[in-house]
């Protein structure tokens, strides 16, 4: 048993530990598809609209390494986990009065979720405040915060990047194999808020650690 943890820890990607509402100054983030990272995936499923290609592993890089060329890939999605734009500071008190993990940061998320996310132009003709009304509508803060600390939450923002991106945001998320089911049920609610209206393309890409 010993021996096991001790090879998941040496195993355990030394990626993804920055949390957002912390990381400064913005650092790019590549998730690349292939034959070759620490994560094997379980699943890749369209939510809404096009799906992504087919893949065995997904390697999550960081920083200066993303402009290095990976192996082959059958997909690459790049973005960069930037400063707050939404949460206000009661927002990151309640987050933090719960505990927010960073990503890859217990032994025991040996699951993860890639989730990317595009939202329709209908979203960005909002106005900022517009566009928080529509979250607050919908209570993603509060209630993505009843299922902290036992799932820990990155956001990369690929709008930065350039017109050529396909999606807006990739979510990233680790968690135990015991939370599995609660992180669905949080999906399924945060997809029925209003704030889900506006998203045309979703891929739900699940994850877990290879040891
Ligand atoms: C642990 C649960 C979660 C918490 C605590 C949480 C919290 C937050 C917070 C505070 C923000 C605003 C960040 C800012 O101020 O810029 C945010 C944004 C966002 N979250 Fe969540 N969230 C959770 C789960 C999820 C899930 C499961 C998804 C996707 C399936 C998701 C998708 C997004 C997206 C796409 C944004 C960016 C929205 C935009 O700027 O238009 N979140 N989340």
């Amino acid at each position: 048993m010993a021996d096991r943890t001790v090879a998941r820890r040496r195993h355990r990607p030394a990626h993804c530990l920055a949390r957002d509402s912390e990381w400064r100054p913005p650092l790019l983030v590549r998730f690349s598809a292939g034959e070759a990272g620490a994560w094997l995936v379980d699943s890749i499923a369209p939510i809404v609209g096009e799906s992504l290609p087919p893949a065995s592993h997904v390697a999550v890089l960081e920083g200066p390494a993303v402009a290095v060329p990976h192996a082959p890939h059958a997909w690459a999605l790049s973005g960069v986990v930037s400063s707050l734009k939404y949460a206000t500071r009661a927002d990151v008190t309640a987050m933090n009065a719960k505990g927010q993990p960073a990503t890859c940061s217990r032994a025991e998320d040996t699951l993860a979720a890639l989730i990317p996310i595009r939202k329709s132009e209908a979203w960005w003709a909002l106005t900022q405040d517009e566009r928080m009304g529509v979250m607050r509508a919908g209570a993603h803060f509060e209630l993505g915060t009843e299922y902290l600390p036992a799932v820990a939450r990155r956001l990369h923002h690929c709008r930065e990047l350039g017109a050529a991106q396909p999606f807006d945001f990739l979510t990233f998320f680790t968690y135990a194999p015991a939370e599995a089911g609660r992180f669905d049920e949080m999906l399924r609610r945060l997809r029925a808020t209003p704030e889900w209206a506006y998203v045309e393309r979703e891929v739900d890409v699940r994850l877990h650690l290879a040891v």
